[in-house]
């Protein structure tokens, strides 16, 4: 609120323009949207689809003043701030599998990408939060290669949605969370993180570069935001949400 909302028609990646801006000294709070990405970022490498008119595609610029090891509770945070905007603006439900897909049901219908950059003291310089929310996609407007594992806010609710209001929704959520987090530490986060998440419970299979490395139930996450499987022999592994991902 009162903080700079850059809009663009198109950009390579609001994630870029946000690292860029975030070097030359621009503040906390400031975000970059973009109505179209020509090489949208996802996690681990992957591209991420961003036709124009579809989706809400920004990038936050966060200076926070703690230890970088806590970082990823950002990304936690930043999920359960998605799902809380979702569920006041268009009464949908989502939840989160871990570390931060948003999924209605099944299907993808958000994703978040953090990216953190340490000063020379080994400080957080600044950390970029990328989300990607796909707000009014219809099934025609889905990339081949997802349009049987991704949803929209618009297919799930038979409503459009003006992006830009949901995104100010987001900012007045998100903000009151970070100012608490801050305050009070990553406990909060982590319940509604816990309330909100669809992955705990179930049978995974966890993957590094495409190759099954551990299967088992997914049994918590630690307040480092890794989370903790359990192996059939008992055997239980931590996984660090930077390399892997998971399947149910
Ligand atoms: C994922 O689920 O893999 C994360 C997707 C993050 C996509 C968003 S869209 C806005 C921002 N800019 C990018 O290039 N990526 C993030």
């Amino acid at each position: 609120v009162g903080k700079p909302l850059l809009y663009f028609d198109s950009l390579e990646s609001t994630n870029i323009t946000a690292a860029q801006m975030a070097q030359k000294g621009t503040g906390e709070g400031t975000i970059i949207q973009a109505d179209f990405q020509l090489a949208g970022r996802g996690r681990l490498g992957r591209k991420w689809d961003s036709p124009p008119g579809k989706g809400l595609w920004f990038s936050l610029i966060l200076r926070p003043r703690i230890e970088p090891q806590f970082g990823a509770q950002l990304t936690l945070l930043t999920a359960v701030s998605l799902v809380e905007t979702i569920d006041i603006f268009a009464n949908l439900r989502c939840c989160i599998k871990w570390p931060n897909d948003l999924l209605f049901g099944e299907k993808k219908i958000g994703g978040i990408l953090s990216e953190m950059t340490l000063d020379e003291m080994g400080n957080i310089d600044y950390v970029i939060v990328g989300i990607g929310l796909n707000v009014n996609f219809t099934k025609i407007d889905f990339d081949k290669s997802v349009a049987d594992t991704a949803t929209s806010i618009y297919l799930q609710t038979g409503n459009l949605f003006d992006r830009s209001e949901v995104l100010l929704a987001f900012r007045e959520i998100f903000e009151k969370h970070y100012e608490l987090w801050l305050a009070r530490g990553f406990e909060f986060v982590r319940e509604r993180w816990l309330a909100y998440n669809c992955t705990l419970g179930k049978n995974v299979t966890v993957k590094d570069d495409g190759k099954v490395i551990f299967e088992g139930i997914a049994e918590s996450i630690k307040s480092d935001g890794s989370l903790i499987v359990k192996a059939t022999d008992g055997t239980r592994k931590e996984f660090d949400f930077g390399e892997i991902s998971i399947r149910f």
